[in-house]
């Protein structure tokens, strides 16, 4: 039976870093508070009239470089996103047209910070049909759009003046999930292996739409007259940190259990468990109740932040190029996002 391989990987993170201290200029926070309570030191943002097809571009050439194909060779993109371009058409058609993938189905995938999962089990599916061969899978955020703040001058230190009380105060309103979020794109190319073993070894994927409210973006199609009577309001995310937090913190360690017995493989074979990275003290945490070393978990929050459907692929590139993630190793993918959509993923590579 066909399976998948990794073949290249690439990554793109906008700009320059923005650290703690650069934000707390425009609302009120501390690189104390923000290191302590979540890991992140700085974060990246997509540039004024940039989106996420524009971030994804350079980590999917450079994913192709890596892995020596040209665009006409990808017979499918799948494209995770929750900060999509446009409300439609979706961004994976957007990204093939500009990378000269025309005429090449593209799908987005809409299951936010645990979309790298579900992208890896259908390309796993795509290949095992036949329906595809080799598969772009792209994910790229761009979450400045929906930053709290209007002062991009004074955060990026090209003004010296001060915002107004009430803009201050409305970020500062926002903080706790302002600080969190950052932008970037990663990219990984799969392509069908005949190696026996290699693929998708199990999955453990759920979704629940009864915390729907626990983290939203409310601006959509509910709303009858939405065009004229969508604000500002409906454009910033509605997140309860702590019963995420809670959620996280349970549903992620039982997931990975539950793969591992239905698949047959204990923890300890697997060499990488290559978790989203929404907070330091989440995998800590699911380490802790896993009995795992949290080496074998790597974290990179720090640099990036929360990039949401970008976060795996970023990793996973960071991990290729360095050479911890290697062909043949067995790694597991683990993430819960809005929705919620969490789960994990046994994938040998
Ligand atoms: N800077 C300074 N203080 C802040 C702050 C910030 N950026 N954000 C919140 N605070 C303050 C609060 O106002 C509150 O103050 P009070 O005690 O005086 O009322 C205090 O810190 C605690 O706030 P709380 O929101 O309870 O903090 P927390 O410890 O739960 O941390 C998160 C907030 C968001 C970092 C944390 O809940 C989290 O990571 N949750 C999971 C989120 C997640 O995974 N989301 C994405 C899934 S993809």
């Amino acid at each position: 039976m066909p399976g998948l391989s990794i073949v290249g990987t690439g990554r793109f993170l906008p700009g320059r870093p923005y650290t703690n201290s650069d934000l707390a200029r425009v609302l009120d926070t501390n690189d104390e508070w923000i290191r302590q309570r979540t890991g992140i030191a700085q974060r990246h943002y997509c540039p004024r009239g940039q989106g996420p097809a524009d971030l994804a571009l350079p980590a999917a050439k450079a994913a192709l470089e890596s892995a020596n194909l040209a665009p006409s060779d990808i017979d499918y993109i799948l494209f995770n996103t929750m900060t999509p371009d446009h409300v439609f058409p979706g961004s994976g058609t957007v990204l093939g047209a500009n990378l000269g993938c025309i005429g090449v189905p593209a799908l987005d995938l809409r299951a936010q910070c645990a979309a790298m999962l579900y992208s890896f089990q259908l390309a796993d599916s795509l290949i095992l049909s036949g329906a595809a061969k080799r598969i772009l899978i792209v994910g790229a955020e761009a979450h400045s759009a929906m930053m709290p703040w209007r002062d991009w001058d004074v955060l990026e230190g090209t003004s010296d003046r001060k915002p107004s009380a009430q803009d201050f105060e409305r970020a500062t309103k926002h903080r706790g999930w302002a600080v969190v979020f950052g932008d970037g794109a990663g990219a990984v190319i799969v392509e069908r292996s005949d190696k026996p073993g290699a693929g998708i070894v199990g999955v453990d994927l759920h979704s629940d739409g009864t915390h729907v409210e626990e983290l939203c973006l409310p601006a959509g199609f509910k709303m009858r007259g939405a065009a004229g009577e969508i604000g500002a309001e409906e454009w910033l995310i509605r997140m309860q940190g702590r019963e995420v937090f809670k959620q996280a913190v349970v549903k992620l360690p039982r997931s990975v259990e539950l793969v591992c017995e239905k698949s047959g493989v204990p923890a300890s074979e697997v060499d990488w468990f290559i978790a989203h990275q929404a907070n330091r003290r989440i995998n800590d945490s699911v380490c802790e109740r896993l009995g795992l070393d949290p080496a074998r978990m790597p974290c990179n929050i720090d640099r990036y932040g929360n990039t949401s459907g970008a976060t795996i692929p970023i990793l996973m590139d960071e991990m290729w190029r360095d050479g911890r993630l290697r062909p043949g190793q067995l790694i597991c993918l683990v993430a819960l996002g809005a929705g919620f959509h969490w789960g994990s993923v046994l994938v040998r590579i």
